[in-house]
């Protein structure tokens, strides 16, 4: 990283990462959330510093250090999540969601702890869709300069799911993780195939996420040079 990290490329840049997981409340002490820890989004906001940028990290329900040098807000919902960074994107270079966000939130929160009742069954938890940040940020960026970045875990015929969520999402690059055992969630090591708008596809090997955190420096920076500092 040392090479890397003197070229000091995001120089003048604000980058804007999220990080972490959303957590959709059902009632005071439940919650729908998922796994993710927030290393990659961190691994993104070390690396960002080390080249220069200033950086904002809005983490979800992490349990990290913050790192040094970088504004963390931490964020419950997603919800919140999206309000911070839409906030934090209007000055930004580059938005990168690297967030686990959930896809639905329950209907109703309950605003005292939900009991069982005996003899009953539980009542269906009805949920509802949230807000994509990720296509917001894409169609409404605060400048014509600013690059946007997304991740995707697919499970299955990776590099189609990949293009077509590329396409739908109008980001400018896309972060396409294979889930498996020891990969992404929770793990300190990724293996990705990161997709351009522009057609290119740059295979970043099983390794550290710092690794690949950087190797999405190097395709931002480049794509940020024609942009005003
Ligand atoms: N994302 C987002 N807002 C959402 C859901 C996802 O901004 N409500 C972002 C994630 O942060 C990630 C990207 O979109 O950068 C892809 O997330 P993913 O869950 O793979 O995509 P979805 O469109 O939700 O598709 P799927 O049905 O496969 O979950
Ligand atoms: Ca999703």
């Amino acid at each position: 990283r040392g090479a890397r990290a003197t070229e000091q490329d995001l120089a003048g840049r604000h980058v804007v990462i999220s990080a972490g997981g959303t957590r959709e409340p059902l009632d005071p002490v439940r919650y729908l959330g998922n796994r993710s820890s927030g290393k990659q989004g961190y691994a993104l906001a070390r690396t960002a510093v080390a080249r220069g940028a200033r950086v904002t990290l809005v983490a979800g329900n992490t349990e990290l250090p913050d790192p040094a040098g970088v504004d963390v807000i931490p964020v419950g919902t997603a919800h919140r999540l999206r309000e911070e960074m839409v906030k934090a994107a209007a000055d930004a270079d580059a938005v990168v969601m690297a967030a686990a966000v959930a896809d639905f939130r329950p209907a109703v929160y309950a605003s005292g702890k939900i009991k069982k009742v005996e003899g009953q069954d539980p009542e269906p938890i009805a949920l509802v869709r949230n807000p994509d940040i990720l296509a917001e940020l894409s169609a409404e960026r605060a400048h014509p300069g600013q690059l946007v970045v997304g991740f995707a875990a697919e499970t299955d015929d990776v590099l189609a799911n990949g293009r077509a969520k590329l396409a739908r999402k109008g980001c400018d690059l896309l972060v396409v993780n294979e889930v498996g055992e020891h990969k992404a969630f929770g793990s300190a090591e990724n293996e990705a195939v990161i997709l351009a708008a522009d057609g290119t596809e740059t295979p970043v090997p099983y390794g550290p996420k710092e690794t690949l955190a950087d190797t999405v420096w190097d395709l931002v920076a480049p794509r940020l040079a024609e942009t005003r500092r």
